[in-house]
């Protein structure tokens, strides 16, 4: 009897405890991934032309039965890729694409297919492929160069 509630109190401040450990545990990894990929954007040239062109072969003979190129631009693209790591991008492609066989892509293929996807949307070229590496793609942040579209980055435009 005596012993019930300071339980029931203690047990009501754990759960309490609990959910402030948990939202500060999330707000943490939120922050720090927001810091990780902030640095570098799509922005400074992270494929090449020969990459997008082999990618856009791969496109050709895996993708195309179900998308269109335009599909994957603009108001979908901003949608589903745009502040996002590259290695989102990268993961999805390679795990969930293509649809009736989720895998299936050799990793080079897949990171031929993105640059692709970046070429798309306008990104521009740079010195070296994209490599198949969650890794170092996590450090680049998905941006499009300033559209009509894209809501105001009050970040620094040029690096
Ligand atoms: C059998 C049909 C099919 C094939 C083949 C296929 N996809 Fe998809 N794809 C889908 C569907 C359906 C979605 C919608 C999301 C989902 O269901 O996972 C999707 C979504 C996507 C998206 C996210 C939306 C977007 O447009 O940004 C990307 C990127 C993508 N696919 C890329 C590819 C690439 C690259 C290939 C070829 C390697 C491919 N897909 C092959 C059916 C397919």
């Amino acid at each position: 009897m005596k012993g019930s509630r300071p339980f029931a109190r203690a047990r009501c401040c754990a759960v309490v405890a609990a959910t402030l450990l948990l939202a500060t545990r999330g707000y943490a990894q939120t922050a720090s991934r927001a810091a990780a990929s902030s640095q570098l954007t799509t922005l400074v040239g992270v494929y090449t032309d020969s990459q997008a062109a082999r990618g856009k072969d791969v496109y050709a003979g895996s993708c195309r039965s179900c998308h269109t190129p335009v599909s994957h631009t603009g108001v979908m693209f901003a949608k589903w890729w745009v502040h996002k790591p590259l290695s989102d991008l990268y993961t999805f492609v390679a795990k969930n694409m293509p649809k009736n066989d989720p895998g299936s892509l050799d990793p080079y293929d897949a990171a031929d297919v993105v640059a692709y996807l970046l070429k798309m949307n306008q990104m521009p070229v740079g010195p070296s492929d994209m490599p198949p590496d969650v890794d170092s793609l996590k450090k680049f942040r998905i941006e499009v160069k300033r559209s009509t579209k894209s809501s105001p980055v009050r970040r620094k435009k040029k690096p």
